[in-house]
């Protein structure tokens, strides 16, 4: 049993009280390997960001969790270690699907949870979501729960589900109040994953590029009324770079019907309620870009840094626009 705070982490309470009050969100970024979790430390250092590390199941699976909890450990430290005196640094479970999972993960020295108990039907998202509140918050450092209401489309290895359900509005307060949660996930139009949309729900630009429908701003609208002040999360927010999509293609990859979440949308989000913004897939394909041009432009090249290392620094300069330029948390470390 070990509490976060001995390991240099912090919770998500006051970061999200200062982002929801600043008109900015907090980037969520998933990790599995050193390279990622280098560049996001990197970022978030250089842009003087706070951040939130997200571990999922399949992370847990890929990686093992202990292993993971030890490097978000040694990110702190490297922080410091690149000048950042005071870092701000959650290492999250993301998509928790047990009470034992987050408990788990809560005894290990994770400073945050969430519980997605979204497919369950209401009373039962209710029971376990406070279940893990009481836990949680029973600490003896008070460890920070994010709940889900609403379900998302999209498909990943360990987050599955058809179709997409928006949140409904008059379920929210009854939500929070009855389960404690910290923050709270909602439902309005993102999803999982590199394909948020089927091209029969957007329109084409002049370049042939996939232009996605709006997300239901007039449903965060009525959450936040109902709620106000309260930390809402976004999850499935990848915007799927075009550039990034091409780039794989060009040197061999295949992703046809690629749509993320505009930009745009993501920016006017990160200015609302929405606190935390979660962000995995673009990750993925920066690194996936970076990797193929070097085994297409340099085939003879076979030591890993030599690849992993491009990748890296992509993804580096990925996350840095994102603080900048999209989430709006750059500059916001004290
Ligand atoms: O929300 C899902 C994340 O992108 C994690 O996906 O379970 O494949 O690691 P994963
Ligand atoms: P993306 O697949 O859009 O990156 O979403 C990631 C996510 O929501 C992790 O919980
Ligand atoms: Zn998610």
């Amino acid at each position: 049993m070990v509490s976060y705070k001995e390991l240099g982490l912090v919770n998500t309470k006051e970061m999200f009280a200062k982002a929801v009050k600043g008109g900015y969100a907090i980037p969520a970024y998933n990790f599995n390997n050193m390279e990622q979790l280098q560049a996001i430390i990197q970022a978030c250092v250089e842009t003087k960001s706070p951040v939130i590390l997200q571990v999922s199941s399949g992370a847990r699976k890929y990686a093992n969790q202990t292993l993971l909890r030890y490097m978000a450990q040694g990110a702190v430290e490297y922080a410091k270690e690149l000048g950042c005196a005071n870092p701000q640094i959650v290492l999250h479970l993301d998509h928790g699907d047990s009470f034992e999972l987050c408990k788990s993960c809560i005894e290990m020295g994770f400073s945050s949870v969430m519980i997605d108990g979204s497919s369950l039907p209401y009373e039962e998202n209710v029971a376990l979501t406070k279940k893990v509140c009481e836990f949680a918050h029973s600490q003896k450092d008070y460890v920070t729960v994010e709940g889900e209401l609403g379900v998302l489309a999209g498909v990943e290895d360990d987050v599955a589900a058809e179709e997409s359900h928006y949140t409904k509005p008059e379920e929210v307060q009854d939500f929070v109040s009855k389960t404690g949660v910290d923050s709270l996930a909602i439902s309005i139009g993102t999803s999982h994953g590199r394909c948020k949309f089927k091209p029969e729900q957007c329109t084409r630009n002049a370049d042939g590029i996939l232009v996605p429908p709006p997300l239901a701003f007039d449903v965060l609208a009525e959450i936040e009324k109902k709620l106000p002040g309260f930390p809402i999360v976004l999850h499935g927010s990848s915007s799927v770079p075009v550039e990034y999509v091409k780039q794989i293609e060009q040197y061999g990859g295949k992703l046809a019907d690629s749509v993320g979440i505009p930009e745009e949308q993501l920016r006017k989000a990160a200015k609302s309620a929405v606190c935390k913004i979660n962000i995995d897939s673009d990750g993925r394909l920066a690194m996936t870009a970076a990797i193929r041009k070097v085994f297409v432009e340099k085939p003879s090249e076979f030591d890993p840094r030599k690849y992993l290392g491009p990748a890296r620094d992509e993804l580096k300069k990925m996350y840095m626009h994102k603080n900048i330029e999209v989430l709006g948390s750059a500059g916001h470390l004290d």
